[in-house]
């Protein structure tokens, strides 16, 4: 069975560069009988799991329809990173009230990291939400939903130390039919000050590893091209088949597992955390040609002084002599992003400028960037003054976003006149006569269609750019 429709829907379009956008689930053909609508908020290991949910959902007689008026059951998937990303969500409650006036038999719930940050609070403040369910209870959503069909509210909160739904085969929505996420780990030990992570999504697991591989391969023989490895920080995923210490898979290890299923399978992995890539996981990119050059390497600030406040147990040296190491490594034209965040407590216009600077020395391909949002109980929250004025935090990002679309455009041009292998992965949004795909570093690749399609391989002579995509033909090589 393939679900495939290139359906992605955009609804905050203006949000597209920080990830809090939603996507909501496509019409499953299935014999279900009943119709569930999920929309999913967040990062990408949060559009994962509701594929994990749709799976569950099956089981229990629901297909996934993007429809809103025909589901007896919306599921909104949401996002704790940041205060827009709660409101977001609070915002689409408020739609909801007028429908669900209407429609007494529909029921809602929330899933995900705001579920799991509000717990119960969640239905003392929002009256229309019948259903409250963590990130690692989603095995219990057939029970939760009976309990709400029998008249009560129900929660699930439960967080867990083992939960991987390893064994669970997520039903891809949204898809391409070319590119799929695989969760490989769950939660996050790191405590970085600033984050909620680590209490909406627990201690961090690794997953089986044979269940990765199994996962990729079924992919592959379906017809997908390109796998993304997802984790909080990928490079601390650990797993052991036994208790024997000869059999710890580390990262590096899965990586080349992953990369050895098929050349024609690429395999991205997302995110890195500069304290724990190692050079053996370098090694392993630099191995194998569909392991793609590209690495997500969150910095979060140029200032020593504000990564020690931050508890990310690197300072700016280290960074930087990652960032040497990789390139020393896998070339200069492997490609770099970054995360970053304007105005932490405390930070003065010395950080700041510590932080352009970074910028100017790395010169990433790409990067998303935030105002920092104090989150309640994190260790900033409650030890920190969040004292930079909004004012000082936007004009700070909006230099930082500016740098950094210089450097995009900078790092672009160093593609002029080169061939790139391109993925595609569908249309240009503009024009059906366009293909769109992206090439080993990640970056959109724009070119005429031709005779390709979706799913092809096509080597792109590149001939012009922006700060955000690239341009050319296709050429035989
Ligand atoms: N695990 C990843 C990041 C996950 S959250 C890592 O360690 O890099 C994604 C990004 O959101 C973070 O990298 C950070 O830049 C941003 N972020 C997290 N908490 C934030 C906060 N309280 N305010 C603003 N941005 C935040
Ligand atoms: Fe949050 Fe830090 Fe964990 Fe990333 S590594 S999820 S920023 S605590
Ligand atoms: Fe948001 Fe949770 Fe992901 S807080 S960024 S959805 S892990």
């Amino acid at each position: 069975m393939k679900l495939v429709t290139n359906s992605l829907k955009i609804l905050q379009e203006e949000d597209k560069e920080n990830l809090d956008v939603a996507r909501i689930s496509e019409d499953e053909k299935s014999t279900a009988s009943r119709k569930l609508y999920i929309e999913s908020y967040g990062c990408q290991m949060n559009f994962a799991d509701s594929e994990i949910v749709a799976s569950i959902m099956r089981q229990n007689d629901f297909a996934t329809t993007s429809k809103i008026e025909e589901a007896e059951l919306i599921l909104l998937n949401t996002c704790a990173i940041r205060e827009n990303a709660e409101q977001k969500v609070r915002h689409r409650l408020q739609h909801l009230i007028p429908f669900k006036n209407k429609r007494k038999n529909v029921k809602i719930g929330i899933l995900g990291c705001m579920a799991e940050r509000l717990k119960t609070k969640l239905l003392e403040e929002e009256k229309i939400v019948d259903m409250v369910v963590g990130p690692d209870a989603y095995r219990d959503l057939p029970n939760l939903i009976n309990e709400v069909e029998e008249g009560h509210k129900a929660v699930n909160v439960f967080l867990s130390r083992e939960e991987t739904y390893a064994d669970i085969t997520p039903i891809r929505l949204d898809s391409n039919g070319v590119t799929a996420f695989i969760s490989i780990m769950r939660g996050c030990d790191n405590m970085c000050s600033f984050c909620v992570v680590p209490y909406t999504r627990g201690r961090e697991r690794s997953r089986d590893a044979h269940s990765i591989v199994k996962e990729a391969t079924d992919l592959f023989n379906q017809g997908y091209k390109e796998v993304t490895l997802l984790g909080q920080n990928v490079d601390s995923y650990k797993w052991k088949a036994n208790e024997d210490e000869t059999s710890i898979v580390t990262f590096a290890n899965l990586l080349e597992m992953v990369a050895q299923i098929n050349p024609d399978l690429r395999v991205r992995f997302s995110t890195s955390h500069p304290k724990d890539i190692t050079d053996e996981v370098l090694y392993t990119i630099k191995k194998y040609d569909n392991v793609c050059k590209y690495i997500h390497l969150p910095a979060q600030s140029g200032s020593s002084r504000i990564l020690e406040l931050m508890n990310r147990t690197y300072d700016r040296e280290w960074y930087m002599a990652r960032i040497d190491r990789i390139r020393e490594i896998l070339g200069e034209e492997c490609g770099i992003s970054q995360d970053m965040i304007a105005g932490f407590c405390t930070e003065t216009e010395e950080d700041h400028q510590e932080t352009l600077s970074l910028l100017d020395y790395v010169k990433y391909d790409y990067g998303y960037m935030f105002a920092y949002s104090e989150r309640p109980n994190t260790p900033a929250a409650k030890k920190l003054k969040d004292d930079v004025p909004n004012e000082v935090k936007s004009r700070r990002l909006a230099e930082i976003i500016a740098r950094q679309r210089e450097h995009s455009f900078e790092r672009n041009q160093l593609s002029l006149g080169k061939v790139h292998k391109v993925l595609v992965e569908g249309f240009s949004k503009r024009s059906e006569n366009d293909l769109s795909g992206r090439n080993d570093q990640n970056k959109m690749v724009i070119f005429p269609r031709e005779h390709f399609k979706k799913g092809d391989y096509v080597n792109v002579l590149v001939t012009d750019c922006s700060s955000g995509t690239l341009k050319g033909h296709a050429v035989i090589e």
